[in-house]
């Protein structure tokens, strides 16, 4: 089988960087239903994808994008959380780094898995411009599969963005208006 061709440049290796915060969820992060706001997990999220894609590029960074942020179970308080993160893919300038959330109960010991997300961060340099970050060495089977996932979700999300600009900038009102049949609106204007 054919290996991918390794640039004469730095690279390093997914565990070099890989990172794990965990933090016990306070009172003082709940919302008034009893629950931990999502902002509070978002900003933890954004802190462990920081931590990861600067250890990885050597360099500060920022966050461009955010992907895949379904919060599927409710995190409580008292409960340990813990993000784990791990380069998944990168780019010239940029890092995507893929986020495992889980939520374990410290007195049964149960652990439920929260969601994963993907942050798309960018290395800047001294001059506050984009700066070329190290590529990466795939470890492991688990990895590659990661890199290429992470490939083919940037090209699925080029494509759907495109799609939906042309359908925003054509948009008829009037040849779309069927569409709010069966939806829980009203029209309160003549058309
Ligand atoms: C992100 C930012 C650096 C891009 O700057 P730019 O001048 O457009 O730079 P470039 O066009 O050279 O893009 C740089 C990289 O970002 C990527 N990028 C830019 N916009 C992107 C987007 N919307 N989604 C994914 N990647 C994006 C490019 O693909 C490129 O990646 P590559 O070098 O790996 O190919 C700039 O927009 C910025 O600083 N934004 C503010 C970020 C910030 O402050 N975040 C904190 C949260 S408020």
């Amino acid at each position: 089988m054919q290996q991918p061709r390794l640039e004469p440049d730095l690279f390093r290796p997914v565990s070099y960087s890989r990172t794990t915060l965990t933090e016990l969820m306070i009172p003082s992060y709940a919302n008034f239903g009893g629950k931990i706001h999502g902002g509070i997990l978002l900003s933890l999220m954004d802190k462990v994808a920081y931590a990861c894609a600067a250890k990885h590029a050597g360099n500060y960074c920022v966050t461009v994008t955010v992907d895949g942020v379904h919060f599927l179970q409710p995190v409580e308080v008292g409960e340990l959380v813990s993000l784990m993160a791990s380069i998944n893919y990168v780019g010239k300038t940029s890092l995507m780094v893929g986020i495992k959330v889980v939520a374990e109960n410290v007195k049964s010991g149960f652990v439920k898995h929260t969601n994963t997300s993907y942050f798309t961060m960018v290395a800047k340099g001294e001059d506050d411009k984009p700066a070329k970050v190290p590529g990466l060495l795939l470890e492991t089977p688990e990895d590659a599969r990661r890199f290429i996932e992470a490939i083919q979700r940037k090209e699925i999300k080029v494509r759907s963005e495109q799609e939906f600009k042309e359908i925003k900038t054509n948009l008829e009102l009037r040849q779309n208006i069927s569409t709010l049949v069966g939806q829980r609106c009203q029209l309160g204007f003549d058309l």
